[in-house]
């Protein structure tokens, strides 16, 4: 275990936000995080790879980092494996592991930056899966009194980009481990986008042609954190009612859509961002990047409060022009 005063985040954060917490606490088993949990000095905020967040001002109490980093087969069939995964692997390192092993099941969910604890608790998701798709159990353990509890799927409440620790749980469990059912045997997913046609042009479906598939589309379409920072998406989807849609529609017949759960159609935000004309587009050392209007870049220097002003600005236009509200993806810290 590592505890450190006064720690800088700004190589915590994919925006890179020069910022400070008072400290930061590194834990690597399940047994230390419960020796320290009496002597912790709150609020605490539980941090995977900081490429969910925006820190508006320095951290005042701890930061509470994960470096659980096993990988254990824990059964094995003809058809499946079940993998107990450490919440502080990082996320793209076990894709590379599953694609090596012959695992399927998180191949279309490659190069997404962040860790596994946090997969779980973002249900992170890209080309038609989901984190939960293939989570069976998250393993956690409770800040206010060091219990362990193992939350099954169901219990979960897995939804578009939410999960109970994001909603009524949220901040009182530390996920230790997660536990993936994965595929012994090849399940292509490619229905999303142009998946099929880059897949197909590198050799056809096999595990490690999709995994280079995904990251080559990714590549074109979304800013290296290390280069410009960002933290991918940072509007989530919006899910409206057909009624809505249609009213959209009938002014834009272009409209992209996507059917959601409950009959409801979501409706991708970069695309009515890039309508309000905002895409590639700065406010100060804020910026639209020019290839995805999803995602907000800081162009160096940029404070949490230069990025806000982009997004509230950017929320505004989109009310005023289609009548919806979007929701942040990133979390305001
Ligand atoms: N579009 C535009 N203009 C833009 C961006 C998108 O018109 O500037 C339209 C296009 O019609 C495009 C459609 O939106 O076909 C969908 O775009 P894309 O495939 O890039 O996906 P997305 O809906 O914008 C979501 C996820 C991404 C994930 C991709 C691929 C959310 C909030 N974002 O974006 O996740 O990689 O699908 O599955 O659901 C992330 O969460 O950080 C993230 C990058």
């Amino acid at each position: 275990m590592t505890i450190r005063e006064n720690c800088s985040l700004k190589d915590h954060n994919t925006f890179g936000m020069d910022v400070k917490s008072d400290r930061m606490v590194d834990w690597s088993t399940p047994d230390e995080l419960k020796g320290i949990l009496a002597d912790l000095e709150r609020p605490v905020l539980m941090m995977g790879g900081g490429s969910n967040l925006l820190f508006m001002s320095d951290f005042k109490g701890t930061v509470l980092h994960s470096s659980v980093t096993t990988i254990d087969i824990l059964g094995i069939t003809n058809d499946h494996v079940h993998v107990r995964v450490g919440s502080g692997v990082v996320w793209d390192d076990f894709v590379a592991w599953c694609a090596v092993n012959g695992y399927w099941g998180v191949e279309n969910l490659s190069a997404i930056p962040g860790e596994v604890g946090a997969s779980a608790v973002q249900n992170i998701g890209a080309y038609g899966v989901e984190a939960k798709d293939v989570i069976d159990t998250v393993q956690t353990i409770c800040l206010a009194d060091g219990s362990e509890r193992d939350f099954i799927n169901a219990e979960c409440r897995y939804g578009y980009r939410q999960s109970i620790f994001k909603n009524e749980l949220k901040g009182q469990y530390a996920v230790a481990y997660v536990i993936f059912t994965l595929s012994r045997k090849p399940e292509p997913r490619l229905g999303y986008g142009a998946l099929e046609q880059e897949v197909e042009r590198l050799g056809g479906p096999s595990l490690e042609n999709i995994r280079q598939a995904v990251i080559s589309i990714r590549d074109s379409k979304l800013p290296d954190p290390d280069v410009l920072g960002n933290a991918g998406s940072f509007f989530m989807n919006p899910v409206i009612t057909e009624q809505d849609f249609n009213i959209i529609r009938s002014s834009y017949p272009d409209v992209p859509s996507y059917p959601a759960a409950g009959g409801l159609i979501k409706v991708p935000a970069g695309w009515l961002i890039e309508k309000t004309g905002w895409k590639g587009r700065s406010l100060g050392p804020a910026a639209v990047y020019e290839k995805q209007a999803l995602v907000l870049v800081n162009k160096g220097g940029a404070t949490g409060a230069d990025i806000k002003r982009l997004a509230d600005t950017i929320i505004e236009d989109v009310r005023q022009k289609f009548g919806i509200t979007l929701s942040t993806e990133v979390n305001y810290i």
